[in-house]
């Protein structure tokens, strides 16, 4: 099989094509995807909600996210591997960015890394696309500085579609291969796709966008509650699950697991 590369995924963009992504965190889930054909796989700083329950994605390290990221980069045969740049672990400079970077990738595995920031990244980018280190941009709404950006709200409407077009041009002409786009308005991110060459990506940023990316958990009805508008649910694992849980539990205290065809003999 041949591994996807960011050329691949220009290919989608310029051929008018589109990719998949869904985010990963272990490796019994990257052999399934990479089965399906999932083109990216992300090891997101999301893992900080759906691997280590806290409240948000602020508290997450580098030392958390290498772990994971050499469980899925070691499942995955066909899917580009990309990780988060958690907060804290780029922000101060290109050389800060980038020694991280090289850590998700030589101690990881990754195939490339994505960091939140706008125009004011270009540098970082350059220094990282400079080092090897394929970058996919996050702008719109990122949840690293949801805490300044005022809680969870919708990006890119009216006068801030303009600052959204600059941050994406600004971060694809310093060499960014991707620029993803989170809960931003469908017209902004509609422009955005046509006015840079590289791929975009969306989470709850329309249709238009080259590819689509959801939180893996999220797409298969795991996480518990109101999925975000955004989410669409193919499957409803959660209850699934449970029922299997609770039909265990029912068998053990009964006595009727184990039955005879699970028992050793001799
Ligand atoms: O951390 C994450 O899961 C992400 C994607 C949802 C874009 O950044
Ligand atoms: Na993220």
């Amino acid at each position: 099989v041949r591994r996807i590369r960011t050329t691949h995924l220009q290919r989608c963009k310029d051929r008018d094509q589109r990719f998949s992504m869904l985010t990963c965190y272990d490796a019994l889930t990257a052999g399934i995807f990479d089965e399906a054909g999932i083109e990216v796989l992300l090891i997101g700083d999301s893992a900080g909600n759906t691997v280590y329950g806290y409240e948000s994605t602020v508290p997450v390290t580098l030392d958390e996210l290498i772990p994971l990221t050499r469980a899925v980069s070691g499942a995955a045969q066909r899917a580009m591997v990309l990780v988060d740049l958690p907060f804290g672990s780029y922000e101060q400079s290109p050389s800060q960015a980038v020694a991280s970077s090289v850590r998700l990738m030589k101690e990881g595995g990754a195939h490339g890394v994505k960091m939140e920031g706008g125009a004011y990244y270009a540098d970082h980018v350059r220094a990282m696309v400079q080092a090897g280190i394929p970058v996919m941009a996050h702008i719109g709404f990122t949840p690293q500085s949801t805490n300044s950006l005022g809680g969870f709200r919708v990006q890119g409407r009216d006068d801030a579609a303009t600052a959204l077009l600059e941050d994406a041009r600004a971060l694809a002409q310093a060499g960014a291969f991707a620029v993803l786009m989170e809960m931003t308005a469908s017209p902004a991110v509609e422009t955005v796709t046509s006015e840079i060459t590289v791929p975009t990506v969306g989470i709850g940023a329309g249709a238009s966008t080259t590819g689509q990316v959801l939180v893996w958990q999220d797409m298969v009805g795991l996480t518990p509650g109101k999925a975000p508008r955004f989410v669409k649910k193919y499957a409803d694992l959660r209850s699934v699950i449970a029922e299997a849980a609770g039909s265990y539990r029912k068998d053990v205290l009964k006595g009727s697991f184990p039955a005879p065809e699970h028992v050793f003999d001799e």
